[in-house]
């Protein structure tokens, strides 16, 4: 498949069939995705392929809170877990929610579920000391995470990333055995699509784009 095709509809696929995924194939999707960029060349990645189902079953779990806050957060308009602008919403009540979080519903018989941390040691984080949240730090895992979408497309498969268990890290450190120093960066669930993304809703180079400077004119060519 072209370049541009696999990165034109490479969506998020939620819903597998039920048709396994080999795990000479998983090996494949890591062995294309360790080719991400990382500041430094460090890989901090490490990956995590958790097939325990009772562990899984552990994650989704500890996520049900967190997509309670997410909603909460969605319902009253506002961008959930920003950095800039404090929520609205009762979040010791949203936490309570018992309904299921979207793709964790049937966690045990997901085909391919991946844990990935990073090790902060190997972290090349140039925005660290400003007095604003830290964007960089993301910079060195999550090219990684796109990749392994990216090489999973390239062989038929699909997938989404989710992050919803970076929030309950300290709960689920164990079950996982997360190493010191490292960090949750997402949950990557891979399968065979129930149906193929074909056509993604992004917004246009000119609604982002300009010329020299954010505030400049827009860029066309
Ligand atoms: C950092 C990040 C976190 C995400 N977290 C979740 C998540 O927790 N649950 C989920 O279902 N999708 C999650 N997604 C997938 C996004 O919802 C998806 O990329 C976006 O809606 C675009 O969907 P599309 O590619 O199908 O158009 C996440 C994506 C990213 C990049």
């Amino acid at each position: 498949m072209e370049t541009s095709q696999v990165m034109r509809t490479t969506g998020a696929v939620r819903e597998f069939t039920g048709q396994p995924v080999d795990d000479r194939v998983v090996a494949e999707v890591l062995d294309d995705a360790r080719f991400a960029p990382s500041g430094g060349n460090r890989q901090g990645w490490r990956v995590a392929v958790v097939r325990d189902p009772a562990v899984r079953r552990t994650l989704a779990d500890a996520c049900r809170p967190v997509w309670g806050e997410y909603v909460a957060q969605l319902e009253l308009g506002e961008t959930p877990f920003s950095v800039v602008a404090p929520t609205a919403a009762d979040l010791d009540r949203a936490r309570r929610r018992t309904d299921d979080v979207p793709a964790f519903e049937h966690i045990e018989s997901v085909p391919v579920v991946l844990v990935v941390a990073v090790d902060l040691r190997q972290l090349a984080v140039s925005d660290a000391d400003l007095d604003r949240h830290s964007v960089v730090a993301g910079c060195s895992i999550y090219p990684f995470v796109q990749n392994i979408l990216l090489a999973a497309r390239d062989r038929g498969l699909g997938g989404v990333v989710t992050t919803f268990l970076a929030r309950v890290e300290p709960q689920v450190a164990e079950p996982l055995g997360l190493p010191e120093h490292h960090a949750l960066a997402a949950m990557v669930l891979l399968g065979h699509p129930v149906r193929q993304v074909r056509r993604l809703r992004r917004n246009p180079v000119e609604s982002f784009t300009t010329v020299d400077r954010f505030d400049g004119k827009a860029f066309r060519a």
